[in-house]
């Protein structure tokens, strides 16, 4: 078990040696990189939810991004790991969470000495892509391209258990619907990264150290309608396809993103379809050193729902 750093008097400040901060331990990524780095160093979980809880993890809450308990959570740890992330919404609020926060997070590892800062950013950002979330990611990883030293990762779209919003949205799709919707005309390519590559990434990443900015992808591409096809024949199920031109959904997520907490589909998985990925991923793997799981082997992993 590891010390709880508020026992005694002297705790409450004092850096618990070894320890990871994950910002946004109660989303996807944050949840399953605190249960990764858990069995192997203290891990401090930084969340909004005050219902949240990660069993050897101490949890530090927070409502606002100057809130007191931020500088507690970050100068009680020697690294930082910042997940937390608005995807969609209006752009104040995610300016607010995504730069703003940023900001805050990265002056208090200044201030307490962090031994790292850890971002986790997006592909995106080399997309030239100019939606809000993909702007206010450029604009964070300037912000943390001042702090010394720091590892910006730029993940691809991740599948994995705990997702909710892109390959486990596309699996219920195809087991629960008797049509299927193909977005676009499904050419593009793209090149899913599996949870469990990214944790390995992030966990080399601390232990390494590596330092700089990476992208962190799957080992290949594939097309949509590959990928379909791919999810019909481990699903075992074929069902028709039906193909919607762009054009006529992207006015649409811009009226859901609008009404919407958790829209089906956001302007930026619109601009998104219509980028081909194609990455060679070799450098990547040399910095952090890892195996690349195939498409194949990590989809049947998630439906088999074993661990990552
Ligand atoms: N999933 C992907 O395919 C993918 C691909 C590339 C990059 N990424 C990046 O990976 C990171 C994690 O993504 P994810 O898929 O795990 O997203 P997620 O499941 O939506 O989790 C996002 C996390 O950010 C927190 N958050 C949202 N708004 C916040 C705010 N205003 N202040 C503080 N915390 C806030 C959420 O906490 P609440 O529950 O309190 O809202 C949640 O813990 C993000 O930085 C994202 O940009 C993800």
């Amino acid at each position: 078990m590891f010390p709880d750093i508020d026992s005694g008097f002297f705790g409450r400040w004092i850096m618990v040696k070894g320890s990871v901060l994950i910002t946004g331990a109660n989303g996807f990524v944050g949840k399953n990189l605190a249960a990764a780095l858990k069995k192997t160093r203290p891990v401090h979980c930084l969340v909004r939810d005050k219902s949240f809880t990660m069993r050897g993890c101490r949890s530090f809450f927070f409502d606002r991004v100057d809130d007191e308990e931020v500088e507690r959570a970050v100068s009680s740890s020697e690294k930082i790991v910042h997940c937390a992330a608005m995807l969609h919404g209006p752009k104040e609020g995610m300016h607010l969470a995504n730069v703003a926060f940023t900001e805050r997070l990265v002056a208090l590892a200044r201030r307490h000495g962090a031994a790292q800062f850890i971002f986790i950013s997006s592909e995106n950002v080399l997309q030239g892509l100019s939606d809000t979330y993909t702007k206010t990611k450029r604009d964070a990883e300037e912000v943390v391209g001042k702090f010394t030293p720091h590892t910006v990762l730029r993940p691809t779209v991740i599948y994995g258990p705990g997702d909710t919003k892109y390959v486990s949205r596309l699996i219920g799709i195809v087991r629960r619907y008797p049509v299927v919707p193909v977005l676009g005309r499904g050419r593009n390519r793209f090149q899913f990264l599996y949870i469990g590559d990214l944790l390995r990434v992030v966990e080399s990443a601390i232990d390494g150290p590596v330092f700089g900015t990476y992208l962190i992808a799957g080992p290949k591409s594939i097309s949509y309608n590959d990928f379909m096809a791919l999810l019909f024949d481990l699903l075992g199920k074929k069902k028709p396809v039906v193909r919607v031109p762009l054009f006529l959904l992207r006015p649409l997520t811009i009226l859901l993103d609008r009404v919407s907490d958790s829209p089906t589909l956001t302007p930026t998985q619109i601009d998104n379809i219509k980028k081909d990925r194609d990455y060679d991923i070799g450098d990547t793997v040399s910095a952090f050193g890892y195996v690349p799981t195939p498409l194949r082997e990590g989809l049947l992993l998630l439906l088999s729902g074993e661990c990552v």
